[in-house]
């Protein structure tokens, strides 16, 4: 699936490697371990200093997202309104910690700065949507929102 992008660079051109593991991100959201060797191969650079690049930039990821991704910000409005508290209520909620992703591969849960809604702080992303003056008590329900939507997306997909 990713051979046609290596179309686009020259061979053993050491300088292609973050580019390529960007293009490789940008198909499968994250960056498979066969993906990772054929990088390794084209340009020529060994396979432990591919990883040792993947792992040092934190725009690389080499395990999938989960099938909704969440994102708690905490930046300075959202911080002041107690997002803590909301991440940690996220946390217990999912059985993960941030930058993790739930064994069922429903949710990842990152943490980030000011997403630009400050004006309705605390805030969380879901996916696409945004999610305002939210509260502890708020987040079983909203989680439990995304869980069905997926259930039925799925049972329409099968109809
Ligand atoms: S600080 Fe959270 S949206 Fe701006």
């Amino acid at each position: 699936m990713h051979n046609q992008i290596f179309e686009n660079y020259q061979e053993n051109d050491r300088s292609s490697l973050i580019p390529l593991l960007q293009d490789i991100q940008s198909i499968y959201g994250y960056l498979p371990e066969n993906a990772l060797r054929d990088i390794s191969d084209f340009v020529q650079v060994p396979l432990s200093r591919v990883y040792g690049v993947a792992t040092f930039y934190n725009q690389f990821r080499l395990i999938p997202l989960g099938e909704n991704v969440i994102r708690v910000c905490r930046g300075t409005a959202c911080h002041v309104k107690n997002s803590a508290n909301i991440l940690y209520a996220l946390e217990t909620e999912l059985g993960i910690k941030a930058g993790q992703t739930t064994r069922d591969k429903k949710f990842t849960l990152e943490v980030v700065n000011c997403i630009g809604a400050c004006s309705i702080a605390p805030v969380i992303l879901v996916n696409e949507d945004y999610h305002g003056r939210i509260s502890v008590k708020d987040i079983p329900k909203i989680l439990k929102k995304y869980q069905t939507a997926k259930k039925i997306e799925k049972a329409e997909e099968v109809v």
